[in-house]
């Protein structure tokens, strides 16, 4: 298979570990590894100190996938199977796709959500926002583009870049669709419970819809990037099984211990995601009161959850210019809409990092003082 360049990943490979400053991160600051294991009961470091360094079962840890379920409304531990988030996507892609097939997929999208289903030679139209209705994505207009060879909705609630997460009855709508035209949903849900009012949560897909493969992972929601363990969580077995015998082809299995800190952080899961949420609504307060001071700079629709946002520049620049400007004189790396593939005049901010406020202190001496 060819595929073309994932152009954030790519910019992030190139600017991440040299910038000063990351304006744009999705993922938020990373909990050490001490502060895993103070907080796991004496099961869980017997379990970690006398862990053996072998090969681990292809699923995932029957302790593992009990600590997932337990996240879930109406899933067992059966019903999960656990690897890297890319990977999942990848392999349920390739399961599921050929050649001719129709996708839906949002826009703009966190780019292998389609672009491994274009390279199988699938295509994909996009679901898009209203951006002045706060980045909203209407259910209407996603059924409008659904058609006779449509095999596959594809969705990501909270969206990133743009924070929209759609209300129960909207999420309700959503899924009758795929069901009504027996469509398999997959819902990519990283950001899934990084919600900034906990009356706004949705279920994940796989607890509401038998034909809906759930993806959720360590990286944003944990603040645990680095273990890189996530899992996919579904009714439908045998499309599990299938993804479960791709994974062969890959990683095999998962790393052992990714997989007990993983399971240590999901039973005493309160000391990760209140504080990432406090964090996150924080760091929203700081950049609403940093655009009221600069209004001809960008206009900000505020978030509804993740730890992103989708903000407009006002510059005369494109986007990538700009930020090409501001990491060049200032060290801070802004992700522009160019690598979202949208256009030239938006760009992601990430709000999970301690260091928003000194950054954006910066950011507004460079606006100042630009020639
Ligand atoms: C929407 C979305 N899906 C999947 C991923 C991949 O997650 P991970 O970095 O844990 O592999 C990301 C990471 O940024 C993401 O934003």
């Amino acid at each position: 298979m060819r595929i073309k360049d994932f152009a954030i990943e790519r910019y992030f490979a190139k600017h991440e570990f040299t910038a000063k400053y990351l304006l744009s991160a999705s993922d938020p600051d990373g909990f050490s590894l001490k502060s895993v294991l103070d907080i796991a009961s004496e099961k869980e470091k017997e379990s970690w100190r006398d862990l053996h360094l072998g090969y681990t079962e292809t699923k995932g840890a029957p302790a593992l996938r009990t600590a997932i379920a337990n996240h879930y409304q109406t899933m067992v531990p059966d019903e999960f199977l656990v690897m890297s988030p890319g990977e999942a996507n990848f392999c349920l892609m390739n399961v599921l796709l050929e050649k001719g097939d129709e996708v839906i997929c949002m826009s703009p999208a966190y780019q292998s959500l389609y672009q491994i289903a274009e390279s199988i030679g699938s295509r994909v139209s996009f679901w898009k926002p209203e951006e002045g209705s706060g980045w909203y994505y209407d259910p209407a207009q996603l059924k409008a583009l659904i058609s006779p060879k449509a095999k596959l909705i594809i969705v990501n609630f909270p969206h990133n870049p743009t924070g929209f997460l759609p209300s129960l009855a909207e999420w309700n709508e959503i899924i009758n669709i795929a069901r009504n035209h027996n469509l398999v949903l997959f819902s990519d849900e990283m950001y899934h419970g990084l919600v900034h009012d906990s009356k706004d949560q949705i279920p994940a897909a796989c607890d509401l819809y038998e034909n809906a493969v759930s993806l959720w992972g360590m990286s944003k929601t944990f603040g645990l990037a680095g273990l890189r363990l996530g899992w996919l969580g579904s009714k439908n077995s045998a499309l599990l099984s299938k993804i479960e015998a791709w994974k062969d082809y890959l990683t095999i299995c998962n790393s052992a211990t990714s997989e007990v800190l993983a399971t240590i952080a999901l039973n005493e899961s309160e000391h990760f995601i209140q504080p990432n949420i406090e964090k996150i609504k924080g760091n929203i307060t700081l950049f609403k009161q940093f655009q009221e001071r600069n209004p001809d700079l960008l206009d900000f629709p505020v978030p509804m959850a993740g730890s992103t946002a989708f903000i407009r520049l006002k510059t005369s620049l494109t986007a990538f210019k700009y930020a090409e400007e501001l990491i060049q004189r200032t060290g801070i790396m802004m992700l522009p809409s160019e690598k979202f593939d949208y256009g030239h005049q938006h760009a992601r901010i990430g709000f999970g990092r301690n260091n928003l406020s000194e950054i954006l202190d910066i950011w507004e001496h460079f606006q100042k003082t630009a020639p």
